[in-house]
């Protein structure tokens, strides 16, 4: 590559782990690169799970610094500075305008780190839309994270500016003409970008985040060319700022800085299933969905139905776990403590991922090459399991009982879906296809590969240079 000297990177990721983990990543990738300094800005309470994440990170090399959260938001419960910990994720804005209140002592910080020899460029997540403006204050170019690929970014774009779909009902199947190919409804898309929510703090928060990511330099994008050309080709012929794709920064963990410890649990349980020669489903639905306890034991009946073992991660609290646990004791393990996802896709017994959809499990999921069960509920992961599911052919889909791709799923459905996946027909076709998708990934991830180049000519076009 040219020579990169002396770029000095801000990371600025959101309070979430599915925002966070992915820019921890970014940090280590960029440090395999000669002449790169980061800095880390985060709060003081997500500041230890950051540090330990990093782990082994040589220390004269990155740092990372803390600010202060606001305290005082009547909505938020004190001490909460991840939406992780959020009771409800309808708390989801009031958080994220809270940290707009951080800005003044970002921006203190950056300076100081501006006279103490100069920042290149910030990678801020788009949820923290008014760094941009500290950014374009101190003459620092600012490229955006959001975590989502390049389908859902492109899709949902087309979709706010296409108004012909405005009206239809939610499962009424409609075509993008830019995309034949591709039956939507509107309840692939979140309300606030389907046209059906055009107003009030969640419409304004959208609106305030995108003015401000079209202001910036680009967008970092976790995904890799090969596995979404077209729609990354469509995206910056169309639209700006430019969008670059460097991923799947998942891949970065194994790089260069894994090191032995001692097995948890959930391994030791993957281990011997291995010996006892049965395949194992892996269950969960990442940091933030909200799942009703009527669907969770419905869930069960499903899993213990299939008859397949399964490990499945679940967050809920309450009575309703140990009753789950008294329900699958035998077939499965539930587990309820924060696992390594990454390690037990890795394991050799695990032959399937049931999956929420959220970006950094499925591009986890196709880089370990463990077909998906996708079954979204929020966010981008509708778009996500359809992306997983007809467009690249690595996983299966799950619809709800009333053939929405919303609402409530019932037993039987879950069963047989679990058992096409694992044993089935369809099964087959997609565990060729993740295999050959997470050949491709790894390739992307190579030093000549298309994703480790365009960080590289990133880095060359956007950051500034000091000497
Ligand atoms: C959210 C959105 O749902 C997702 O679509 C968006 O792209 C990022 O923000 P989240 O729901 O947390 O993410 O899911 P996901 O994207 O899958 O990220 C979760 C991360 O946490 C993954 O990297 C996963 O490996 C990790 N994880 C989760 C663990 O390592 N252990 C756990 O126990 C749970």
């Amino acid at each position: 590559m040219d020579s990169i000297t002396s770029v000095h990177v801000v990371l600025f990721p959101f309070m979430s782990k599915g925002h966070t983990i992915p820019i921890l990543h970014l940090a280590r990738l960029l440090l395999l690169r000669t002449g790169i300094t980061v800095t880390i800005f985060t709060t003081h309470a997500n500041s230890p799970f950051i540090r330990q994440f990093l782990g082994d990170i040589q220390q004269s090399l990155i740092s990372v610094i803390e600010l202060e959260f606001p305290s005082n938001i009547p909505e938020l419960p004190p001490g909460v500075e991840s939406t992780d910990h959020l009771p409800s994720m309808s708390l989801f804005i009031p958080f994220a305008n809270a940290t707009k209140l951080m800005q003044p002592d970002f921006e203190r910080s950056l300076n100081s780190l501006s006279t103490s020899g100069g920042v290149s460029c910030i990678i801020s997540d788009g949820f923290l839309g008014w760094t941009q403006q500290s950014a374009h204050k101190s003459g620092i170019p600012r490229l955006v994270f959001y975590g989502i690929n390049n389908y859902a970014m492109t899709i949902t774009k087309v979709l706010a500016m296409d108004r012909s779909h405005v009206g239809l009902g939610p499962d009424e199947p409609f075509i993008l003409s830019d995309f034949p190919w591709m039956k939507l409804t509107l309840n692939d898309f979140l309300p606030v970008f389907n046209g059906s929510e055009t107003e009030g703090p969640h419409f304004e928060f959208v609106m305030e985040t995108s003015i401000a990511t079209a202001k910036s330099q680009g967008l970092v994008v976790n995904s890799f060319y090969e596995y979404e050309s077209a729609y990354l080709d469509y995206y910056n012929r169309e639209f700006i700022p430019k969008a670059w794709c460097v991923g799947p920064l998942c891949l970065a963990e194994v790089q260069k800085f894994d090191r032995p410890r001692e097995k948890p649990d959930s391994i030791k349980w993957l281990d011997q299933k291995l010996a006892e020669g049965r395949s194992v489903l892996y269950v969960a639905f990442g940091s933030q969905a909200e799942i009703t306890e009527e669907q969770l034991r419905e869930m069960a009946v499903g899993l213990e139905r299939s008859e397949v073992s399964f490990l499945w991660v679940v967050r809920s609290k309450g009575e309703v776990l140990e009753e789950l646990e008294e329900k699958v004791k035998g077939r499965g393990l539930v587990v309820r403590e924060w696992v390594n996802q990454v390690e037990i896709l890795r394991h050799e017994s695990v032959h399937g991922f049931m999956s929420h959809c959220g970006w950094n499990s499925a591009l986890e999921s196709i880089c370990e090459s463990v077909p998906i069960l996708a079954w979204p509920m929020m966010a981008d992961q509708h778009l996500n399991a359809r992306l997983v599911a007809d467009e690249l052919g690595v996983g299966l889909r799950i619809l709800a009982s009333n053939g929405s791709v919303r609402g409530f799923v019932g037993s039987e459905i879950v069963e047989k879906m679990v058992k096409e996946l694992m044993e089935g027909e369809k099964g087959e076709d997609v565990r060729r296809k993740v295999k050959e998708a997470g050949e491709a990934a790894r390739k992307a991830m190579e030093e000549s590969g298309s994703s480790w180049r365009t960080l590289d000519q990133l880095i060359n076009e956007t950051c500034r240079r000091k000497d």
